[in-house]
C-alpha cells in the first residue's frame, strides 16, 4: 500500500504499555498521533483530548491509566475506551478520540492517512 506510513516495529508496543507517537497534520495543522496495543491489537488515534484539544500524554508515551484498561488524558483525567476511543468517564463526556487507521504487516505497524489526518510536513 503506497500510502501506508511506518510508525514503528510491531514489538515496540505491548499490551497496556507505552504508546508510540508519530507526527502528522490534522486539518492542515501540525499534530501528533499515537498507537497503543490493547488485547493484542494495535489502535491509533489523533493525540488530542475531546475535552480541551491538547495532547493526552504528559509523560511521552504514557496513555494508559494504572489499571491498563483505559486511555487517559493526563490533564483532567478523561478516560477513553482503547478499542473505540469513546469517552468512558471524566470531562470528555459524549466525546471520543479521532481514530487513525493502522495496519500491522511484516512485523511493522503503519498508519493510513485519510481526508483529515495527513502526512507530516516535510
Ligand atoms: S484536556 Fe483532557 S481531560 Fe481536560
Amino acid at each position: 500500500m503506497p500510502d501506508d506510513i511506518l510508525i514503528c516495529a510491531a514489538d515496540a508496543i505491548v499490551d497496556g504499555g507505552k504508546g508510540v507517537r508519530f507526527a502528522l497534520t490534522a486539518g492542515g495543522e501540525d499534530a501528533t498521533g499515537f498507537v497503543v496495543r490493547h488485547g493484542g491489537k494495535a489502535f491509533a488515534y489523533l493525540n488530542r483530548c475531546a475535552h480541551v484539544p491538547i495532547e493526552l500524554d504528559w509523560n511521552e508515551g504514557d496513555f494508559f491509566e494504572s489499571s491498563k484498561l483505559y486511555l487517559m488524558c493526563s490533564t483532567h483525567g478523561a478516560i477513553y475506551v482503547p478499542e473505540t476511543g469513546q469517552c468512558a468517564g471524566g470531562p470528555c463526556r459524549g466525546g471520543r478520540l479521532r481514530p487513525i487507521a493502522v495496519v500491522e504487516r511484516d512485523q511493522n505497524i503503519y498508519w493510513q492517512p485519510d481526508d483529515y489526518v495527513r502526512p507530516a510536513r516535510a
